[in-house]
């Protein structure tokens, strides 16, 4: 695993922004894992910016999405298609045949589950994979507990997670109670993977997850496994390490 250490979230957002764009620009018809989350705002802005200045070219990217709520429609405000639209997709030369986001309205989230699955062997694996961290040491909505083996599938929210998630809805009953996420096995096929992670917050998890035991009770432990690593941390997120 590479840990760069960035001061602050400016600069892990354009650190990390600066990995990715090398990978789009050393494969421009790469395939991209995207998450969601308030750390991958700012990376998201600087990638717009170096669109708009010419710097980065999507045109040929495929992108594929970590997770959706179970129950949210694309155009719903709090989804993560909304979320994608609002801070990317809407913003950059990227078709919305070229981007790919769990439906959380599916009649059959199951076999959703399956399509999503067959979808990133289609599109041919998924060259460099976002990660941003739950507090808890969930990776997309892979909650601890989560066995290894599992592919896409339907994953109820934790307790804590859905404290944590509170504050983008109204009131908490309104957070949904579960959810379409790649499985851990989805994530650890990704080529290359890149964990971003700022703020004080994520300091105790970032420690158990990079230099504790490897424990489906820290999901994110599972990264110590993938051959290819890369770690962008703010000050804060890494004063434990
Ligand atoms: C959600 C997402 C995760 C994300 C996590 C952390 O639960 N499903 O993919 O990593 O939140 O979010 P934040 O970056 O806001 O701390």
């Amino acid at each position: 695993m590479r840990v760069y250490r960035a001061t602050d979230y400016y600069d892990m957002s354009r650190k990390a922004a600066n990995i990715l764009s090398a990978q789009v620009i050393l494969k421009p018809n790469c395939v991209l894992g995207l998450a969601t989350g308030s750390t991958p705002l700012g990376i998201y802005k600087q990638l717009v910016e170096w669109y708009k200045k010419g710097d980065i070219d999507f045109s040929e990217v495929t992108t594929v999405n970590l997770d959706e709520y179970i129950g949210l429609a694309g155009n719903d405000v709090n989804s993560y298609h909304y979320f994608m639209k609002q801070h990317l997709w809407d913003h950059v030369n990227i078709s919305p045949e070229q981007t790919h986001i769990p439906n959380g309205t599916a009649r059959d989230a199951n076999s959703e589950c399956l399509d999503y699955e067959r979808l990133i062997t289609r599109v041919g694996g998924v060259d460099m994979q976002l990660l941003g961290l739950g507090q808890n040491g969930h990776i997309g909505f892979n909650e601890p507990g989560t066995a290894f083996d599992k592919d896409t599938h339907v994953a109820k929210l934790s307790k804590a997670t859905i404290e944590a998630n509170e504050r983008y809805f109204a009131r908490e009953e309104d957070v949904p109670r579960s959810a379409i996420t790649m499985g851990i096995r989805s994530i650890m096929q990704s080529r290359r993977i890149l964990v971003v992670a700022s703020g004080v917050k994520k300091s105790e998890i970032l420690k158990r997850a990079f230099f504790g035991p490897v424990t489906p009770s820290v999901p994110a432990s599972v990264l110590q496994l993938h051959n290819d690593v890369t770690l962008v941390g703010d000050a804060e997120a890494l004063s434990l390490i």
